[in-house]
């Protein structure tokens, strides 16, 4: 079977990871894939198109015999990728652009969830300066509000108020500044909620569906969980706060009701579906949606998977997810993000990587690469997050422990890195 799988960063270097040891998969092609896909060899390879470049994705897939095709990022899923080969009768994993609403729309997700009691912040929706600005002024609005374009913003559509300056500053830049375009034509203000974030991952046919480790991202740039708002610099899995006790919650208060009221709605919602929680005194609250898979929790949920992964991807194309396995190892995992200095601000390309060679026998150690290029012989970098290196062990300490060690095998002119991932949950 040959496998597409759609994106750049080290999330996808680790679906091309799970993919490659499933016995069952020949090739494996990555678009466009980056230094680490690039060095795999074997039988992955990077292809020179653009995750938004629909046709030719499909057209590539049609002349090069792909089986299956794994969506990565979210804007392929936004523009309708999964619409468009599904009508050329190729199989693909994610939700159509009308599902994917539930990650591409903060209006659309806050109403569904609405509708079908779902819990979640409160919230209003604004299309209009004047009318935010009047709610804002209200002398009953408390703080911290949360103020969120609706559309993607890749990550940073979101601004905690904590006073009403702050709140009107948020509203100016999004609808008189336009600083996310159209993504910022409607905006959610919503109620800020207490408590500790997690995420729960589950792969679904529609109706099916099956779960993921859950896991625990870690957004700003530094130690602490201090500075701005990244990608995220590091994950751990599976997170203790997400109890059997949650998880049951999570499944019964959140995951059901999303898929049967997406079923209900006219709109199967197929593919992964990324529930970014906040857990307030053991209660969970959903922050937002993801069509996708996240990045980096990927790097830590997918070494975890005991089973086969591509086999699950095809139950749930085909509808049969309810008959496949799909176990887990009984293992924690930790990955550490090492960015560009400078990141996410302005940060310079092109840095020379070396790589200690025992990088490549530490035990439980892999390395994934995300904006790093391979060409003629020569690793450089080529974004602000550079790796992400993810380690195993028996307990989340030794797995912690085991990616501070890998890191330390990495070096490049201004990386930096967190040096407390993992550290609040022990
Ligand atoms: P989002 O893009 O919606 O996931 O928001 C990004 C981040 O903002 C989340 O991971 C939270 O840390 C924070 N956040 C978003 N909504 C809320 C909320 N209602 N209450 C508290 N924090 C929030
Ligand atoms: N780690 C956050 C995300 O993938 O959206």
């Amino acid at each position: 079977m040959n496998v597409l799988i759609i994106g750049s960063g080290a999330r996808e270097h680790a679906l091309c990871w799970s993919a490659a040891r499933s016995e069952s998969v020949e090739r494996i092609f990555v678009a466009p894939g980056n230094g680490g896909t690039a060095l795999m060899g074997g039988k992955v390879l990077n292809v020179p198109l653009k995750v938004t470049a629909l046709d030719d994705l499909l057209l590539f897939a049609a002349d090069n015999e792909v089986d299956l095709t794994v969506v990565g990022s979210e804007s392929p899923l936004e523009l309708g990728i999964v619409d468009l080969f599904r009508r050329a009768g190729k199989k693909i994993v994610g939700p159509t652009k009308s599902a994917a609403r539930l990650e591409s729309s903060k209006v659309f997700s806050k109403e569904f969830m609405q509708r079908h009691g779902i819990p979640t912040a409160g919230y209003h929706v604004f299309r209009n300066a004047f009318s935010a600005n009047s709610y804002i002024a209200l002398p009953e609005t408390r703080y911290p509000q949360v103020i969120k374009a609706s559309g993607l913003c890749a990550g940073k559509g979101v601004f905690i108020a904590l006073d009403k300056e702050q709140a009107l500053k948020a509203i100016g830049e999004l609808f008189e500044e336009r600083i996310f375009g159209d993504a910022g034509n409607e905006v959610v203000i919503e109620e800020f909620l207490q408590g500790e974030e997690a995420s729960v991952f589950a792969l679904t046919d529609g109706t099916a569906y099956r779960l993921f480790l859950s896991a625990q991202d870690h957004k700003r740039i530094g130690d602490g969980d201090t500075g701005k708002n990244t990608g995220g610099m590091g994950a751990y899995a599976p997170a203790p706060l997400v109890t059997a006790e949650v998880m049951q919650k999570v499944e019964e208060l959140i995951i059901q009701p999303t898929l049967k009221g997406m079923r209900d709605e006219g709109a199967l919602y197929t593919g992964f579906l990324y529930v970014g929680l906040m857990i307030d005194e053991g209660e969970p609250f959903v922050v937002e949606y993801n069509a996708r898979l996240g990045d980096p929790e990927t790097q830590v949920v997918l070494p975890l998977l005991k089973s086969d992964f591509v086999e699950a991807l095809l139950a749930s194309v085909d509808g049969s997810l309810d008959e496949v396995p799909f176990e887990m190892h009984p293992q924690s995992a930790t990955t550490v993000v090492i960015a560009s200095g400078g990141y996410p601000d302005h940060y310079e390309a092109g840095k020379v990587i070396t790589i200690a060679d025992e990088l490549s026998v530490m035990e439980d150690c892999l390395l994934f690469h995300a904006g790093t290029a391979y060409e003629k012989g020569r690793l450089t970098t080529a974004g602000g997050r550079v790796f992400s290196v993810t380690a195993l062990g028996s307990t989340l300490r030794e797995s912690i422990l085991r990616a501070y060690s890998a890191v330390e095998k990495i070096g490049f002119e201004g990386a930096c890195y967190r040096t407390d991932i993992g550290a609040k949950a022990l």
